[in-house]
């Protein structure tokens, strides 16, 4: 089992995740970050610290398509573990549908 983050992520990036992450795991993308399943401990304590709700358990339903997702970029984008500044319009961002497909990015993010 492993966390993962997910759709509502997209945008909001608010990075309050990476603070509490014991082991380091969060992966940083232009415009959302990952967990690495393999380095995550499973502790829980990122779920509740994200505004946007976008972490979840991978036992719940439907998950695969993120831990996929999570498991494919947390290999390729660099590691993040200070806070850095969420994107200027990501309360409006929070609870958009359909993120993946409007606005998920590939790209590497700065990494910290
Ligand atoms: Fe890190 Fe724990 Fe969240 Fe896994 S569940 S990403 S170990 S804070
Ligand atoms: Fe994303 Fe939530 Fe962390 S919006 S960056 S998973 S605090």
């Amino acid at each position: 089992m492993t966390y993962v983050v997910t759709d509502n992520c997209i945008r909001c990036k608010y990075m309050d995740c990476v603070e509490v992450c014991p082991v380091d795991c969060f992966y940083e993308g232009e415009n959302m970050l990952v967990i690495n399943p393999n380095e995550c401990i499973d502790c829980g304590v990122c779920e509740p610290e994200c505004p946007a709700e976008a972490i979840l358990p991978d036992t719940e339903n439907g998950l695969e398509k993120w831990l996929e997702l999570n498991t494919k970029f947390s290999a390729e984008w660099p590691n993040i573990t200070v806070k850095g500044e969420a994107p200027a319009d990501a309360d409006e961002m929070k609870g958009v549908e359909n993120k993946l497909e409007q606005f998920f990015s590939p790209e590497p993010g700065a990494g910290s």
